[in-house]
């Protein structure tokens, strides 16, 4: 695992040697932005995303001794699909991550069976006012064309974007083609913790472009690179 290397915009990169040893420096990563919000705040907020990038950090996280039962969790974008459907966000935090000591923590689903997630928005937007926010941990995944939460290339961000959370459309392949609740920039961006966990030799290019600031509407990583209130550490293993 690479010490930790200083980029352009703030941004600081952890090169891990292979995606097994990376999940493993995450899940250290996140437990120790939990304990320390634990410690500080008796409770702490955990947002995570969706996507198989972190389902082996999920399984290592679980295992931490921490007090779970003060830690909230949620998710940073939600495929509008039954928890029960293999594309389901839930589906995978519930079987990899709520488990083990993780399984005492507080679960705060975005899905809820609503038709649509438009019609579902102002129920899953009381749920997040039950958060207390500014997060503690956000950790946020990148697609191979530089999406992050559910914040698409080409997305206009209107009025409605100034809520926890949005519902957006189906995007296009090669991403999952169903429609999403994502939680927004105003609502991640302030977190005290702020990790971006990528693999894969494919997406190397497109980070290394995002890591140039720039047009966030062309490659909205840019915005947990750049935007963030706190340093974006970045993790990635080819
Ligand atoms: C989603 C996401 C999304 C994800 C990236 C990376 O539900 O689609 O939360 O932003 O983090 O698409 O996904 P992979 O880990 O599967 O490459």
């Amino acid at each position: 695992m690479h010490g930790g290397e200083g980029l352009e915009g703030g941004a600081v990169l952890h090169r891990g040697s292979d995606p097994g040893s990376l999940a493993v420096a995450v899940a250290q990563a996140v437990e120790a932005g939990l304990r320390e919000a634990l410690a500080e705040r008796g409770q702490a907020t955990l947002i995570v995303s969706g996507g198989i990038t972190p389902v082996p950090m999920w399984q290592h996280l679980s295992m931490a001794q921490l007090d779970w039962t003060h830690v909230t969790i949620t998710l940073a974008d939600e495929r509008w699909v039954p928890v029960d459907d293999p594309a389901s966000n839930e589906g995978l935090v519930r079987r990899h991550l709520l488990r083990s000591e993780a399984a005492w923590a507080r679960w705060v689903p975005l899905y809820d069976g609503k038709p649509t997630p438009k019609e579902a928005q102002p129920a899953v937007e009381a749920r997040l006012a039950t958060i207390k926010w500014p997060a503690d941990v956000v950790v946020l995944g990148m697609g191979g064309d530089g999406h992050t939460a559910s914040w698409f290339p080409g997305q206009a961000m209107d009025a409605a974007w100034q809520a926890h959370c949005v519902a957006v459309d189906a995007p296009q392949t090669p991403n999952v083609p169903v429609p999403r609740m994502t939680l927004t920039p105003r609502t991640l961006l302030d977190a005290r913790h702020m990790l971006l966990h990528l693999t894969g030799a494919d997406k190397e290019p497109v980070l290394a472009r995002a890591l140039t600031p720039g047009n966030a509407v062309e490659l909205p990583v840019r915005r947990a690179l750049h935007e963030s209130k706190a340093t974006c550490h970045v993790y990635f293993a080819p």
